[in-house]
């Protein structure tokens, strides 16, 4: 399929969607949203692809939303178009998704490798919620996720004074899993994803949804639910496959039932 803003391809069995608006510094424009969110269903849909990554370039993962796109609205309009809602889109994907960030990872830009699974950063990665400082907040999830991420007074010196940090304090913080040279981060995000893709399908669609669970319920029904899914895997032909294969002393053949 052919997109306006964004540039996609196939690595092994990793599917990358590249955001392509370099001289808007992947600004996150309605346009860049909805063709991301129809890429993402389009790859979780691929039996080909296990998993997913999405990145910028080196200079930008992306800037935030696009200022000039809403600078003008109304509230009453913002409300009415509710382009955050286009998001949501991006929770419903099963296959894993990483973000691999370089530069500036700013505002919705931020947000966006937030909504990701897990972040890659190059040393010249940027994050940081500025949008305090065009007089407004955070709107795509920065204040729920950096928080959850980095802990309330991290994230609330950040929100309320638009600084960002660098890859290093970001990694500290536990926003992101790993730090890379520039030159490597979209390489290892890369082979990552194929890592990822590599173990048996519903073993990593459902740990998934489990780690995910726990930004979502109280602890005891987090355990119930991780529990009730960790059985139900005993129902899968790779569970069999992959305790057989350890007995046996042999790698394991995975094939997704
Ligand atoms: N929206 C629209 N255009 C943007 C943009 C954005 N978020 N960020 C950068 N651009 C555009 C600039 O307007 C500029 O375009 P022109 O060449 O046509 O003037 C181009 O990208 C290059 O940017 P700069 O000239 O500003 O580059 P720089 O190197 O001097 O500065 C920067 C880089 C510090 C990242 C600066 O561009 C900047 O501060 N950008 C805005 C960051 C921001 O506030 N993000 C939050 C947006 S609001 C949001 O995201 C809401 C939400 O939660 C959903």
């Amino acid at each position: 399929m052919d997109y306006a803003t964004i540039l996609t391809s196939v690595t092994g069995r990793a599917g990358l969607i590249q955001l392509n608006r370099p001289q808007q510094l992947n600004a996150l424009n309605v346009t860049v949203m909805e063709e991301v969110a129809t890429a993402l269903e389009a790859f979780d849909q691929d039996e080909r692809i296990g998993c997913i990554v999405i990145t910028g370039n080196q200079r930008a993962f992306a800037a935030g939303a696009d200022i000039k796109e809403m600078a003008d609205a109304t509230a009453v309009e913002m409300l009415l178009r509710d382009n955050i809602k286009r998001w949501d889109r991006i929770r419903q994907i099963k296959k894993p998704i990483i973000a691999a960030v370089s530069g500036y990872c700013l505002g919705g830009g931020c947000e966006l490798a937030m909504t990701c699974d897990l972040i890659i950063a190059s040393e010249s990665a940027q994050f940081g919620q500025p949008e305090v400082n065009i007089g407004v907040m955070p709107g795509a999830g920065g204040t729920q996720r950096l928080t959850r991420a980095i802990g309330k007074s991290k994230a609330m010196e950040m929100v309320l004074t638009g600084r960002s940090m660098g890859a290093r304090e970001a990694e500290q913080a536990g926003l992101v899993a790993r730090v890379v040279p520039v030159e490597a981060y979209l390489d290892e995000a890369l082979k990552l994803a194929n890592e990822i893709a590599s173990r048996p399908p519903i073993a990593v669609r459902l740990a998934k949804e489990a780690v995910n669970k726990a930004f979502e319920t109280p602890l005891s029904d987090g355990l119930d639910y991780e529990r009730r899914l960790f059985y139900f895997l005993f129902a899968t032909d790779d569970q069999k496959e992959g305790m057989r294969a350890f007995v046996e002393k042999r790698p394991a053949e995975w094939h997704g039932r």
